[in-house]
């Protein structure tokens, strides 16, 4: 855990003790309980940077990934002073991304979950963004005046009928909070979507990550609270994975 993989190769005569053996012993058994590898070592990548992780925070998707591509592809000047809102920061991983790439740019990471913020900022100090970054404890938008440029949402999506089909790596390492959209998964874009349009500036882009099927519905609710303008972009696996939406 300490050793990097390449330092391995120039180590050939190392002599293994009982010690490390009974250490590596620890981690496979933790990896037998289905613990993900990236909880094991305590980190994950995501977007190239990366992002300590704890019981409180979601493991960042490569899914979501999408949502920081489908930014970057809607922001014209990257050098701009865009502000960004980030609903559902998590380990910060969204606006981490977004700020390492606009690099005028200045973030807030919203997030009811206040060990999950302690994270964040750990995550922005990491990656030496936070002096461009400010973090809220609240339930979504609801603490916050508006004028943002771009709002990046990530909302928990599971249905809590879907629970039983989901991996034990998932149902039990990843924070409830962050998975479970109520019966049909829609809760919580139900509770964000109306809010939207009050936090957002005039020509504003609210950026939002869908799970599989759910585009239609979400569309629908962006509709009703007067998005007029709204894309949806796939991720890698060709999954419609983010909705992008103007008044
Ligand atoms: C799916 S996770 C996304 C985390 C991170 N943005 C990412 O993309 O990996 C959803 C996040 O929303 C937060 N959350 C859930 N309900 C919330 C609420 N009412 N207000 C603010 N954040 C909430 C959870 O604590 C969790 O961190």
């Amino acid at each position: 855990m300490d050793r990097d993989p390449a330092s391995f190769a120039g180590r050939g005569k190392d002599v293994v003790t009982h010690d490390d053996v009974r250490r590596f012993q620890r981690l496979v058994s933790r990896r037998l309980n289905r613990e993900p590898v990236s909880r094991i070592v305590g980190e994950r990548e995501f977007w190239s940077l990366t992002f300590e992780l704890a019981d409180s925070v979601l493991d960042p998707r490569p899914d979501s990934e999408a949502l920081v591509e489908a930014v970057l592809s809607a922001v014209r000047d990257r050098e701009a002073p865009i502000r960004l809102l980030d609903l559902g920061t998590g380990s910060g991983c969204l606006i981490t991304a977004l700020l390492s790439e606009l690099q005028a740019a200045t973030g807030i990471g919203v997030d009811i979950e206040p060990v999950a913020l302690r994270v964040a900022w750990r995550n922005l100090i990491r990656n030496g963004l936070h002096q461009r970054a400010r973090l809220v404890c609240a339930n979504w938008g609801s603490a916050l005046r508006g004028g943002f440029d771009i709002v990046v949402v990530n909302p928990p999506y599971v249905a809590v009928r879907d629970m039983d089909d989901l991996a034990p790596e998932v149902v039990n390492y990843d924070p409830h909070r962050a998975l479970f959209g109520g019966h049909d998964g829609l809760e919580a874009y139900r509770e964000v979507v109306p809010g939207l349009p009050r936090l957002l500036c005039s020509t504003g882009l609210a950026v939002l990550e869908i799970g599989r099927g759910q585009e239609r519905n979400v569309r629908s609710l962006l509709r009703g609270a007067g998005f007029a303008a709204i894309e949806s972009r796939c991720d890698l696996a060709g999954v419609e994975r983010c909705l992008l939406a103007r008044m």
